[in-house]
């Protein structure tokens, strides 16, 4: 008999639930987003089912109407009555026992959370620590995969270290991006970031950043800048869907500026606001 045993309990193969043969749990096989709602309006919808549309294609799953899932995050947003919320959906490839080559009839399983999301206000109050950890990744981080294991190891060697993220630098010695936020510098007038290329998720919240920094006066310079160069701007700050722009005021131990959140990452703050309410 094919079978399964889960935990202590042995089972015919064919009469266990599906969900434990999702491909995205045996292989990482799947896509996913995470949206945010801002005073119980869902921030950029339309930015985020382009992206996943644009990962669902790059890793073959064409079932999926963007459409239904547009349905399907509105209605449940709208069933949770939670204002302020951040909205998790992956598609993966669907269920099937496990083999490399998915069979040719595989339907592809959703599946979204919408929990509450607090405002980390104490990190955008005060800002920051973050580390750096080499970026062990594969080389189409612009997915948004759900194989997340180099980023959870540097999350997790960042929390081991006090930080709050882990700083990803590649193997030229250059930052990519946050383990799970993108990553800029303030030069004087110059805000600088890692060029968006195959090997860092263009992150819809670096877009409006972009936007903003244009708003106070700042001019973008889309280059890649080395842990060195981070130690010695004038600002730091991450950036993502969950929490917007959050200001980093230690560099692997290098205190940034005076310490505190710097005046322009601020502005930066204020401009954003202005986009999400
Ligand atoms: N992470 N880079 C990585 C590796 C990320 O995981 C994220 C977001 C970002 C920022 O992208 P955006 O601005 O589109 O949220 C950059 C999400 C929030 C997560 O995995 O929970």
């Amino acid at each position: 008999m094919q079978l399964a045993m889960v935990d202590d309990t042995i089972q015919p193969l064919d009469e266990i639930n599906p969900a434990l043969l999702d491909r995205g749990t045996l292989f990482g096989d799947g896509v996913y987003e995470v949206l945010a709602t801002y005073d119980g309006r869902i921030f950029a919808l339309d930015e985020h089912l382009r992206r996943f549309a644009a990962s669902m294609a790059a890793i073959g799953i064409t079932q999926v109407d963007t459409d239904l899932i547009r349905r399907r995050v509105v209605k449940s947003f709208n069933a949770a009555e939670i204002p302020q919320a951040a909205i998790y959906f992956h598609v993966t490839r669907g269920s099937a026992p496990r083999r490399h080559v998915p069979p040719d009839d595989l339907k592809p399983n959703f599946f979204l959370t919408v929990t509450e999301r607090k405002e980390d206000t104490q990190a955008k109050t005060n800002g920051i620590k973050v580390s750096t950890y080499p970026d062990l990744r594969w080389k189409r981080c612009d997915i948004k995969s759900l194989n997340l294991l180099p980023n959870i190891l540097a999350r997790q060697d960042a929390a081991d270290k006090g930080c709050a993220e882990a700083i990803l630098v590649d193997d030229a010695g250059l930052i990519t991006e946050g383990a799970g936020s993108s990553f800029f510098a303030i030069f004087a007038k110059k805000l600088q970031t890692a060029p968006l290329t195959a090997n860092i998720l263009p992150s819809i919240t670096r877009q409006f950043v972009i936007k903003a920094a244009a708003n106070v006066g700042l001019n973008v310079a889309d280059e890649s800048l080395t842990p060195q160069d981070a130690a010695a701007a004038d600002e730091l700050f991450i950036a993502s869907t969950t929490q917007d722009i959050i200001p980093v005021v230690n560099f692997d131990d290098a205190k940034i500026g005076d310490g505190k959140p710097g005046p322009l990452t601020k502005r930066l703050m204020d401009e954003f606001r202005t986009f999400t309410h």
